[in-house]
């Protein structure tokens, strides 16, 4: 018999919100972050993820690393493992036997036959997870993100193209197409600079970078102001927030209004390159956030940013986040629009973290569906999406072959708990295991109980669907204070929803689209919708929504179905499985645990017909 060897290739990216993708004969079969085993948000440096591949293969054909800067460079010297002086991600792949035992000279370290390094390529990987995953097969792909790989890159400043420099990525378009051998070749790129570049309208020829690509076959615009994620970062900031946290802004941004103190965020709005800020409001500190220029609040005497007396709670600060969402998702539309021009798509495909932005991602919508171009917005546009993106890209170059995958993210590891398993569990935290049909948890929703579930893998990216999330009922009126009280987050962030698929035009304006899956658009109800459903609408009055199938998740499906047949109402409240500032929870041991340090009593668990319950002390 011929019996064909399966092909393994692993994704890895080692910066904040690592983690690892593993493609088994081109077929996702485990992705996964970091912090959800280690329980430290946006952990970096995926350790513990690729000793979990150990449990789907103990061999890898290829690797790819992504980040924003090669290993050699990211790690240093100092961070080689001791006497073979490989970077520490080949030392660890090395010694589990996921990859040859290769003799290692310090010289050539980096140069493992199996691993490529993709650190210069970061905005070409999401690139490749977002094109891959949309339903098109030539598109124009934007990608926004705060600030991609470190590239080199002459200055344009005197003779010879001027100085060499480094130039990070902050917005790249690509042209994508399925069926060419090289599926994603770049157009253009704006990059930042931290060094002043004299002429900010400079237009230079790249140089170089990028694989499968041939030399100087796009322009780049190389400036010292800050990009579109930069400015939120800005604001994020500011607001008293990681850089990371711009979700919390947007959230903000609807208790701002317009103040005439606070000057346009951007530069010249119609530049005929590129949209970037005004750096008299937004100084970028690339490739680590960015600052609110300290001019804007000499006016406002109790905010003091040395003392670090700013605060999201500041009508300042609200204003700045209603600035920012406003100006930001002007600008985004503008970038999607000449994206669409510059490939002659009428096609785009969106990633990188802006894409995160559900606010805007519904603002495009009225536009675009006039100028007849069609929308793709990756779920997994944060940086975790790059590890899918390099495990695509190193396929490609193993096997020639471009992978369409298929928008299925509950790809995070499944779990086989037996009885035993779960006795155990329970009897750690002092909780109580019985039967329960769904019928019962509809009847504990209906009561007012918040109910956890638990099934299949973890969701990929930020969003719960459904697997690992908190339920509760969406006709309460004060269910948003009550929900964000136990989950102990900021009073004002708003609680996303799940609606059967068949019901969602009758409560939403979808603005054309047939459905939302991924949780990717904060859109309007329909008239008259907004009371019945309190606990999940903004003060704008939108609801960030998701659609579900049967298909897409027979468990979550039928409690909802359930639930509309008792109250009348397809929707539930439906928010991620874990307490503020703790990432989502992975196993049973980490949900429970959640239960036992908060005030949430119910755990469902729909693949086994229980709920557990930990008693409120
Ligand atoms: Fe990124």
């Amino acid at each position: 018999m011929n019996e064909q060897k399966d092909t393994w290739i692993l994704g890895l990216t080692r910066g904040h919100n690592a983690g690892v993708c593993l493609l088994k004969n081109g077929k996702i079969v485990f992705c996964t972050e970091e912090e959800r085993y280690t329980r430290k948000k946006y952990d970096g440096a995926p350790y513990r993820s690729i000793i979990e591949v150990l449990k789907y293969t103990d061999k890898l054909d290829a690797v790819g690393f992504a980040h924003t800067q090669p290993a050699r460079v990211g790690s240093g010297e100092d961070s080689r493992t001791e006497f073979t002086g490989e970077n520490v991600y080949a030392g660890l792949l090395r010694k589990l036997g996921l990859i040859e035992n290769t003799t290692y000279d310090v010289d050539i370290a980096d140069e493992h036959p199996q691993i490529t390094d993709y650190g210069m390529e970061h905005h070409k990987l999401h690139a490749f997870t977002a094109f891959s995953k949309s339903d098109f097969d030539e598109a124009a792909i934007l990608i926004v993100d705060g600030a991609g790989s470190f590239l080199p890159i002459k200055d344009g400043i005197g003779p010879n193209g001027g100085k060499n420099t480094i130039g990070w990525e902050v917005e790249t378009i690509f042209k994508g197409n399925k069926e060419a051998k090289n599926p994603i070749i770049t157009k253009f790129k704006c990059l930042g600079s931290r060094d002043p570049i004299i002429s900010s309208t400079f237009e230079s020829e790249a140089t170089g970078f990028m694989r499968r690509e041939g030399l100087n076959d796009h322009k780049a615009y190389l400036n010292d102001h800050a990009g579109t994620v930069k400015i939120y970062e800005a604001v994020t900031e500011f607001c008293g927030w990681q850089a990371i946290e711009a979700g919390k802004t947007m959230g903000l941004s609807p208790y701002g209004k317009p103040n005439d103190k606070i000057d346009p965020l951007y530069m010249d709005k119609q530049s005929k390159y590129w949209p970037t800020s005004n750096r008299n409001i937004v100084v970028p500190n690339y490739p680590n956030g960015a600052f609110i220029n300290q001019n804007l609040i000499k006016d406002y005497a109790d905010v003091n940013v040395a003392e670090g007396k700013y605060h999201y709670d500041h009508q300042l600060a609200k204003d700045l986040a209603y600035a920012v969402q406003t100006e930001t998702q002007e600008q985004m539309l503008e970038m999607i629009i000449k994206a669409s021009e510059m490939c002659d798509s009428k096609n785009v495909v969106i990633s990188g973290g802006y894409g995160l932005n559900c606010v805007a991602n519904y603002f495009y919508l009225d536009k675009l569906n006039e100028l007849g171009i069609k929308l793709y917005v990756e779920p997994i546009s944060n940086d975790a999406g790059t590890a899918i993106g390099a495990a695509l890209f190193a396929h490609l170059e193993h096997t020639e072959k471009f992978i369409d995958l298929d928008k299925n993210i509950y790809l995070g590891q499944t779990y086989n708990y037996t009885t035993d398993d779960m006795d155990k569990v329970c009897n750690l935290y002092e909780a109580k295991i019985k039967d329960a049909s769904k019928e019962d948890i509809v009847k504990l929703i209906k009561d007012r109980n918040i109910v956890t579930i638990f099934q299949g893998g973890c969701e990929n990216g930020p969003r719960a669907l459904g697997n690992r999330s908190i339920l509760y009922d969406p006709t309460d009126p004060n269910g948003k204070d009550h929900v964000n009280k136990i989950k102990k987050r900021e009073y004002f962030r708003p609680f996303a929803g799940t609606i059967l698929k068949e019901h969602v035009h009758e409560w939403f304006d979808l603005k054309g689209m047939e459905d939302t899956p991924h949780m990717m658009y904060a859109v309007n109800c329909q008239p008259g919708i907004e009371d019945k459903i309190p606990s999940i609408i903004h003060v704008d009055g939108t609801c960030r929504i998701q659609t579900v199938t049967e298909e897409e998740n027979a468990n979550y499906y039928n409690l909802i179905k359930e639930w509309y047949k008792q109250t009348d109402c397809p929707i539930i409240f439906n928010t991620s499985f874990n307490l503020g500032g703790e990432p989502l929870v992975e196993t049973l041991d980490d949900a429970v645990r959640t239960l036992a340090n908060s005030d949430i009593e119910y755990l469902y668990l729909p693949e086994y017909g229980k709920l557990i319950k930990v008693d409120n002390k």
